[in-house]
């Protein structure tokens, strides 16, 4: 499939405002490549895909990740809205003929984070955060980062936005990231 191709699937699949969405990360990781040096055809596909498993309604979920043996931990089976990461990692080969170990890395971690995340999938992590659509306390500050921290201080930072945001909500912290977080504190760089 051509990128034009994967745009018009994904929006005959996924309602108006997740498709905005969707295309918001997608712009906002390119800009984000230029800008900490990645591939920047590879940032737009993994934005633009990172949620295409959302076109499945919560309660689907868990079935169709065991239809792609997903195993599902006791987080996820709390939390079923986070294995559309790991369902759409797969459903970007399915449906949209990716078949790229970056991209779909990137689709995998863009929810709960992971250890040791390549640049691709912090750039993935933090266009969710920040994309224009998105609005709520704290955006703006975060999106201000961009032009003052290294891709490292920004994602601790997120990191740690996310971890206080769900905290706050009394709602579960996903140990992948802890993970994420402890990772980038241990092998920090001076
Ligand atoms: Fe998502
Ligand atoms: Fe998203």
């Amino acid at each position: 499939m051509t990128v034009d191709e994967m745009r018009r699937e994904l929006q005959r699949r996924l309602k108006k405002s997740r498709f905005a969405h969707s295309i918001g990360v997608a712009n906002t990781a390119v800009a984000l490549a230029k800008k900490f040096g990645a591939d920047e055809t590879k940032a737009y596909i993994a934005g633009l895909l990172h949620d295409c498993a959302r076109e499945f309604e919560n309660d689907e979920l868990p079935a169709q990740a065991k239809l792609r043996g997903i195993e599902i931990g006791d987080v996820e089976r709390a939390m079923p809205l986070l294995l559309h990461a790991y369902i759409g990692a797969q459903m970007i080969t399915e449906i949209y003929g990716v078949d790229d170990a970056e991209i779909s890395q990137a689709i995998y971690r863009h929810t709960v984070g992971a250890a040791n995340m390549s640049t691709l999938d912090k750039i993935i992590y933090f266009a969710d955060m920040i994309e224009p659509n998105r609005n709520y306390p704290g955006v703006e500050n975060l999106r201000a980062l961009v032009d003052e921290k290294s891709l490292d201080e920004i994602f601790l930072t997120a990191l740690s936005e996310s971890i206080i945001f769900v905290v706050q909500k009394n709602s579960l912290v996903h140990p992948a990231t802890v993970a994420a977080r402890n990772f980038l504190l241990l092998n920090k760089r001076e």
